[in-house]
């Protein structure tokens, strides 16, 4: 018989294993889409923690790469809600704002339905931060 004692350090070990081998490790594209005639997408290799949320990847992506920068509000409601990406800013006035979607890996562009904060990127997807306006 397995004392629990065992069992519970055995379960730590196991914890410890996988969150180590996983975090920031998992791959996926990040697209930055201007729509805009002087300036062309942009595409940076992003990496997310295991179950980690894109906030958290967008933030080691602007902390590694002086090319890529965004600033954000916090909502109560949605948590970060997206302002800018690289100095393009949404605003209320032209009825601009950068809209979350999601390229799968067959392809198919869906919306991400929820901000940044809470959206987890799925291994070899693109994640979309596409410049529009309602
Ligand atoms: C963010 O990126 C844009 C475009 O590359 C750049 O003009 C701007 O200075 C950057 N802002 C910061 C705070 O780094
Ligand atoms: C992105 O925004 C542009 C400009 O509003 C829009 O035409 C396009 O349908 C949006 N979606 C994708 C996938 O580019």
């Amino acid at each position: 018989m397995v004392s629990s004692a065992l069992l519970s350090s055995l379960l730590v070990l196991s914890l410890s294993g996988i969150l180590g081998q996983t975090a920031g490790q998992m791959s996926f594209d990040l697209e930055v889409k201007y729509n805009q005639p002087n300036r062309d997408c942009e595409l940076y290799p992003a990496q997310a923690a295991f179950r980690g949320v894109l906030f958290g990847a967008m933030t080691r992506l602007a902390n590694s790469d002086q090319d890529f920068n965004f600033t954000y509000s916090e909502n109560i409601d949605y948590g970060a809600f997206l302002e800018s990406v690289n100095g393009v800013f949404g605003n209320n006035q032209d009825h601009t704002y950068w809209e979350l979607l999601v390229q799968t890996a067959n392809n198919i562009i869906i919306s991400a339905d929820v901000g940044i904060s809470c959206y987890i990127p799925q291994a070899n997807e693109k994640v979309i931060l596409n410049f529009t306006s309602y």
